[in-house]
């Protein structure tokens, strides 16, 4: 058994070790460790306390998906509940649906029982919105914005790579040999609002096949939409090639993506063999991944596959 993940995942790690170890599922393992997760009010890019949309306000994508029947569950754009992870696995168990977004998420999560969270952001990170936008905008600039007509000329704040994005990504691989898979963001800081990334697309973002393996992705959900980038790594495996060979092929993917906001990607996938990988278009940065022989999760750096950054 495994439990592999983006490093930010560590808070979650001893929970799904402790659902693994005591025979749980793959799903439950992948959905108990992202919980803590978007509790974190020190992760800006998960759950409670992310960085917000343009206009301020949390905009939450998660999305599950077992690797037994291909069943998945999303939700995006979904304001006010967390953990959205459990609101995805949900859409998954009760509906005939794969992925709800805005409103329809709200509602459905309090159809199922989760509470509202008065206020998911804190003082700091309100005011940190308007410390970022205030560096390119005047003060009557940013009083205006909710009303402006014009809106999407400050997206450009959001595709900057300096400024944050992020996700949680978690695989696991149950005693039973069972795959799940699991992604929780808020999505890029000062996104327009509404904007789906990759996170809740399946196919994108997450995918898991216990008879291949599974992928997920963090970075710039615009270019693992395009390409396909989770659902293509388990592909390539199908088609014979080997993880690294499969990890490779889709970054080289999304590096020949013409257009323009051509960003970062990172990736993290197992193959059905239960052998962890993680790629990232940017040096030094890592993944951590935990089997039952080892008492405690390893930082393992992700193999570099450059890709040309391209701003519009
Ligand atoms: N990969 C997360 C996002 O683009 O929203």
């Amino acid at each position: 058994m495994i439990l592999l993940g983006s490093t930010n995942a560590n808070i979650g790690f001893p929970t799904g070790m402790e659902i693994l170890r005591s025979g749980g599922s793959a799903l439950d393992a992948v959905e108990a460790t992202i919980r803590p997760v978007e509790d974190n009010p020190a992760d800006r890019t998960v759950g409670f306390n992310g960085y917000p949309n343009i206009l301020g306000d949390l905009e939450l994508d998660a999305s599950l998906m077992d690797g037994r029947t291909l069943e998945s569950g999303a939700v995006g754009a979904m304001k006010g509940v967390i953990p959205a992870i459990s609101v995805a696995r949900k859409v998954m168990e009760t509906l005939p649906h794969v992925l709800l977004v805005g409103d329809g998420a709200d509602r459905f999560a309090k159809e199922m029982g989760f509470e509202s969270a008065a206020e998911l952001l804190t003082p700091e990170v309100i005011a940190a919105r308007e410390t970022i936008l205030r560096q390119d905008m005047s003060a009557e600039e940013f009083e205006a914005l909710q009303d402006t007509d014009n809106l999407r000329q400050w997206v450009r704040l959001a595709t900057d790579p300096e400024r944050t994005y992020g996700t949680v990504n978690v695989i696991a691989q149950d005693k039973d040999g069972n795959i799940a898979c699991g992604v929780s963001t808020s999505g890029w800081a000062w996104k327009y609002p509404g904007r789906l990334g990759d996170s809740p697309i399946i196919g994108a973002g997450n995918y898991a096949d216990n008879r291949y393996g599974a992928a997920a992705c963090t970075g710039m959900g615009e270019m693992a939409i395009r390409a396909s980038t989770a659902r293509s790594i388990v592909l390539y495996m199908k088609m014979g090639l080997t993880l690294a060979d499969a990890c490779a092929q889709a970054m080289q993917d999304l590096n020949e993506l013409g257009g323009s906001f051509i960003g970062r990607m990172n990736l993290v996938a197992l193959d059905k063999d239960g052998t962890p990988a993680g790629y990232s278009s940017m040096k030094g940065k890592t993944f951590i991944y935990q089997t039952d022989a080892m008492a405690d999760y390893v930082e393992q750096e992700r193999t570099l596959v450059e890709i040309e950054e391209r701003w519009g």
